[in-house]
């Protein structure tokens, strides 16, 4: 049985595997998106559902030494798998999204990919990214860098 912090799509290898092959196919358009919202060096960039962190370690290039990515899911299992991998300039951060749980942070932009559509309130997961928001930093919509719009709930934009 799976925990109950356990990911619908598994947190076993095969799938850490299966998020690569994802991440490496739409990595340009990751890196893409980061550019035209203004992502870039000693920015505080938050990675919202992380999974094995293929994003934060791109992120953290993208930020430099003098930024910071804090990289989220509720998979410890997730969050372990790319420690090793890890830079100095990201930190982790163990939260249960659908329970409101979220780190108390300023960041510049927050990328979140392939998550909302897994929880039931993402309304509210929403409101605890853009409550992130730095003052004088990007505009609402540049600042959620990297949001999925799922068509039966864009209406939580
Ligand atoms: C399809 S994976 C995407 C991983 C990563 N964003 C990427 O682009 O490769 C979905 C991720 O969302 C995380 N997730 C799903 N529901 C969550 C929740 N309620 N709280 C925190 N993380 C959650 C899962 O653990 C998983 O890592």
């Amino acid at each position: 049985m799976p925990s109950e912090k356990e990911f619908v799509l598994g947190t076993h290898d095969q799938e850490i595997a299966r998020l690569a092959v994802q991440h490496r196919a739409w990595r340009p358009r990751a890196l893409a998106a980061w550019q035209s919202a203004g992502i870039g060096p000693s920015q505080t960039v938050l990675d919202v559902g992380c999974g094995p962190g293929y994003a934060s370690l791109d992120l953290a290039e993208a930020v430099g030494p003098q930024g910071r990515v804090v990289a989220i899911d509720k998979s410890e299992r997730f969050l372990k798998a790319f420690e090793e991998a890890r830079r100095d300039n990201i930190a982790t951060y163990c939260a249960d999204l659908e329970n409101g749980e979220f780190p108390q942070i300023r960041a510049h932009a927050v990328w979140c990919r392939w998550v909302l559509c897994f929880v039931k309130n993402p309304r509210d997961v929403l409101a605890n990214m853009l409550a992130t928001r730095r003052p004088g930093s990007h505009d609402r919509r540049g600042f959620l860098a990297g949001l999925e719009i799922i068509a039966r709930r864009t209406e939580a934009l």
